[in-house]
């Protein structure tokens, strides 16, 4: 599905109201959550007891994005949740194949991240594994920060090979994305946004959400 989704996150949402907060982007195509263990980030956010429960209570699908050491350990006991889709960082897994299609067999979508120093082309013959490429556009542990231009080429050359290669893999983007800067990751290629600050960071997210679509032309 080609340019079809706006996945705010809920790291810039009120922790201490997460049901409330999810009811207030219902209009959403997944909520993006952001698992940090100090570890592989330098931040820390939740793990798997409370993701349990936002799956049990959500509107919307769940997109786990495991900011987490000892990954293979961790990312199917995610899909086992039921999450939608569970991201985990190439870097942090020593079994990037194997882990994806443990995901997929638990019923999950998976999907592997790349921080912004990793390259793609190494991963491109993993492609048919996958059923989500998420290229990191801010350095992963905080909301908050400027879109990394630099970026976009990787972007392109991501979607180039999806084309190429003829596979239903999404092009998610994650960090920095704005009303602004969604135009050229969508120009770029990327066709699933994370969106922290500019959702949650609006008086209405659910609007926020809508001028995002729009923007990027979705
Ligand atoms: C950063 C997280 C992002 C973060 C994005 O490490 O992975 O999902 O919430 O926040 P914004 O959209 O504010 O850059
Ligand atoms: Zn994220």
């Amino acid at each position: 599905p080609l340019n079809c989704c706006i996945n705010p996150s809920i790291l810039s949402a009120d922790f201490v109201n997460l049901e409330a907060e999810l009811a207030r982007i219902s209009n959403a195509d997944a909520v993006h959550v952001d698992v940090m263990d100090n570890h592989f980030v330098p931040n820390l956010t939740i793990g798997l007891p409370v993701v349990e429960r936002l799956q049990k209570v959500s509107p919307v699908p769940l997109d786990a994005h495991l900011m987490i050491a000892n990954v293979d350990r961790w990312a199917p006991l995610y899909a086992d949740a039921g999450l939608s889709s569970v991201t985990f960082h190439v870097e942090a897994s020593d079994a990037p194949i194997k882990l994806a299609r443990e995901l997929r067999a638990r019923g999950a979508k998976a999907g592997m991240a790349l921080r912004p120093a990793t390259p793609v082309e190494p991963y491109l013959d993993m492609l048919p594994e996958l059923d989500m490429l998420l290229i990191m556009t801010v350095e992963p542990g905080f909301g908050g920060q400027a879109f990394l231009d630099v970026m976009l080429p990787k972007i392109r050359r991501a979607r180039a090979a999806v084309e190429g290669s003829g596979v239903n893999v999404a092009i998610q983007v994650d960090g920095g994305i704005t009303e602004e800067t969604i135009t050229r990751a969508a120009e770029a290629g990327a066709n699933v946004f994370v969106a922290g600050s500019a959702v949650y960071g609006k008086p209405s997210p659910a609007d926020a959400i809508e001028s995002l679509r729009t923007n990027g032309q979705l």
